[in-house]
């Protein structure tokens, strides 16, 4: 049990090195935080591309890598789902060069579509190393994660562990237990996902209406819609005027390595806005969208009233 998937990752960064491990691979686009944090660790983190189908594993071939961190349920920023050909090859290629996957779970639980994904730790618990966390599912400031362990990193991480001091508070522990134990974690989970899912469905109809000519990504599941932005929209001005309007829009450029050589894209999260909020909040974010520089990018403009 670990104070959230940032610590985890973070231990799984000091375990790595102290096996002689200093290149990981990472999803490009993919989560900054992440990059940051295993950078700061003193790994070199190798940007490998996504498609459709998740991290191009062939590409890995090449990193000079021996771990990698993804997000397969849902890859974050873009929400591919990894295909299972991919799945396949990424098990492969750990096995042929006898390295680490972390696998990074972190919306797992909010699925939208009836085609369950697994998780890839069931398929090689000898590989691959699951991280999961409750910051989705019940608030980040808990900080309260987990880590599945091959068995042979299981005393490492616990001694990295120890060093730092790193016990999350024992009484959340507890009552984070007595939640899983008693049933109830999983029916706020069931109850969150039909209530995220509604939330999705009215983003969905909103841009449908307003914004036809956005292309989404990563609808299926999760808290966020990922949406590229046609090359002559400036992806600061929606930023902008969004943000002018108390709405707060994330550019995909922190996602990737070489900011400056990108498509330009935004992240919209619909779990923050309070739920008597929601309505309005749609009405400014379809207003941000359409008064973009180019309106008729877009779609009709929409009245803020
Ligand atoms: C890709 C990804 N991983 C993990 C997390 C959660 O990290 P933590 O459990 O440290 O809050 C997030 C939260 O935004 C995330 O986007």
């Amino acid at each position: 049990v670990t104070s959230g998937t940032l610590q985890s990752v973070g231990l799984l960064a000091r375990v790595l090195s102290a096996r002689g491990i200093d290149r990981i691979a990472m999803e490009q686009p993919g989560f900054h935080i992440h990059r940051a944090l295993l950078r700061r660790c003193g790994l070199t983190v190798v940007p490998v591309p996504v498609d459709g189908d998740g991290i191009v594993v062939e590409r890995l071939e090449r990193s000079g890598a021996r771990a990698v961190l993804v997000t397969p349920a849902h890859q974050m920023p873009l929400g591919a789902v990894l295909a299972p050909d991919r799945r396949a090859a990424l098990l492969d290629w750990a096995e042929r060069h006898d390295a680490l996957v972390i696998e990074d779970d972190y919306d797992g639980e909010y699925r939208y579509d009836h085609q369950p994904v697994g998780a890839l730790q069931g398929l090689d618990p000898d590989r691959v190393i699951y991280a999961g966390t409750v910051s989705k599912t019940l608030a980040p400031a808990l900080r309260l994660g987990w880590l599945v362990l091959p068995q042979r990193l299981l005393e490492p991480t616990l001694q990295a562990k120890e060093l730092l001091a790193a016990e999350p508070s024992a009484i959340e522990q507890l009552t984070m237990a007595e939640l899983m134990q008693s049933g109830a974690y999983d029916r706020h989970v069931r109850r969150t996902r039909l209530r995220y899912r509604r939330r999705r469905d009215l983003l969905l109809s909103m841009l449908a209406e307003h914004a036809p000519a956005l292309t989404l990504r990563g609808i299926a599941a999760g808290l966020h819609v990922a949406v590229d932005l046609p090359p002559d929209v400036a992806e600061h001005d929606v930023v902008a005027r969004a943000a002018a309007a108390g709405l707060r829009l994330n550019s995909l450029a922190p996602f990737w390595h070489d900011p400056t050589d990108r498509p330009g894209g935004l992240t919209i999260g619909y779990a923050a806005p309070p739920d008597h909020a929601y309505a309005q909040t749609l009405v400014v974010l379809a207003a941000a969208l359409t008064q973009a520089s180019d309106q008729t990018r877009f779609g009709r403009a929409v009245s803020t009233r």
